[in-house]
């Protein structure tokens, strides 16, 4: 039998609205760039994926030593560990559903609402993966530029909601630009009635949250991660706050068994330890301000103030993709932007004191070199 492959393309059998889809550009794993920088694979200084540069507790290393159910698959209701995001939370466990990472919810709530031709309101710029995963679901995006400070228009985003708008994100703290939505902003969008996702994967460093607010409205979810203030990245481990109504079709077209066993010792053992781990937190925010000061001592950046553990800032001179290569040619990553409304920019994750430090005296030395 010939198969249809070789005579005809792939392309003619896959669906043909994916054929043009554009990706999400992922960050860099350190081992892809062994012998392409100027320092040791080990001596790389991740700065470009909000990376937690204290790693995650000790205690989940402790426990994965010797944690003996590998063989067992994990409890597709994901009992235990919603009743662990019950006490962390203090929402109760029938709001929770938790997930392979909170870019897999993202993706799980855009599949329960939007089908073909649905609207879905997006306020850009922010997080790829809301307009990779709606584009996923056939979902028709509605983009509402954000202001020049990069905060929500909310007059705009209520305009903008139609009959057949099924969704609104909303990323706060905002990545990539670190901006804050404020609470009172959020519910006016609310009352609008559509669904509303607030994604606070960064609230551990930005202590603004609205995850109680989720039992008193029937249009609002939250999602949250521990992959930065916890460390856990690897791990995959996020979850979400939402109406029991939504959080039973959630549960329901789930994957069975999307988040793993060694995920649930991680939070067990992540939640016991949570005074070591929010005193990291705290070192993190701590050189997030200082990064500030120190990037805006360089006259050829200005940096953004963020709430979250990194800070966006546009290159007034020179140009951002250079000084990112210049940067990994050292040893450092960074993230770099240059679209519309992220125009020669770059997005710096808050490291350790050293890291800035290693940093701010590779951007001096790049900075020598930028005329003007
Ligand atoms: C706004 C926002 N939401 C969600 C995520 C996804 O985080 P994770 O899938 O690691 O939980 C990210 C990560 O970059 C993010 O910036």
């Amino acid at each position: 039998m010939t198969s249809n492959y070789s005579s005809t393309g792939i392309e003619r059998l896959i669906r043909s609205d994916l054929v043009s889809l554009g990706g999400y550009v992922a960050s860099k794993a350190p081992e892809t760039l062994e012998g392409e920088v100027e320092v040791p694979v080990e001596g790389i200084i991740k700065l470009d994926a909000f990376v937690n540069p204290y790693g995650c507790s000790p205690r989940v290393n402790q426990a994965l030593a010797t944690y003996p159910y590998l063989n067992i698959y994990p409890d597709a209701g994901q009992m235990e560990l919603r009743k662990l995001l019950q006490g962390f939370t203090g929402v109760s466990a029938e709001h929770i559903v938790a997930s392979g990472g909170s870019d897999q919810l993202i993706d799980l709530i855009l599949h329960l609402f939007v089908g073909p031709g649905d609207e879905v309101i997006n306020c850009i710029p922010t997080f790829d993966i809301f307009r990779f995963r709606t584009q996923m679901c056939n979902g028709k995006l509605v983009e509402v530029p954000r202001d020049k400070d990069f905060a929500v228009n909310v007059d705009a985003v209520k305009a903008a909601i139609t009959k057949k708008t099924k969704i609104i994100l909303l990323a706060t703290p905002n990545n990539p630009t670190g901006t804050i939505t404020p609470q009172k902003d959020i519910l006016e969008i609310m009352d609008s009635g559509v669904p509303v996702l607030v994604d606070e994967a960064y609230v551990e460093f930005s202590g603004e949250t609205v995850t109680q607010l989720v039992t008193q409205y029937k249009n609002m979810m939250v999602l949250r991660t521990f992959s930065k203030w916890a460390g856990l990245a690897g791990m995959r481990i996020g979850y979400g706050i939402f109406p029991p109504k939504i959080a039973d079709y959630l549960l329901k077209i789930k994957l069975p068994y999307n988040v793993n066993v060694a995920a649930v010792v991680a939070v067990r053992e992540s939640l016991n330890d949570l005074d070591y781990l929010m005193s990291r937190v705290r070192a993190i925010v701590a050189e997030r301000e200082r990064l500030f000061e120190e990037l805006g001592k360089l006259k050829f950046l200005k940096p953004f103030p963020s709430k979250a553990n990194f800070i966006y800032c546009s290159v007034l001179n020179g140009n951002a993709r250079e000084i990112q290569q210049k940067l990994e040619k050292k040893g450092i990553l960074v993230r770099y932007f240059d679209i519309p409304l992220l125009k020669n920019a770059l997005r710096i994750t808050a490291g350790k004191p050293e890291h800035t430090d290693a940093l701010t005296k590779a951007l001096r030395e790049i900075g020598e070199g930028i005329s003007g």
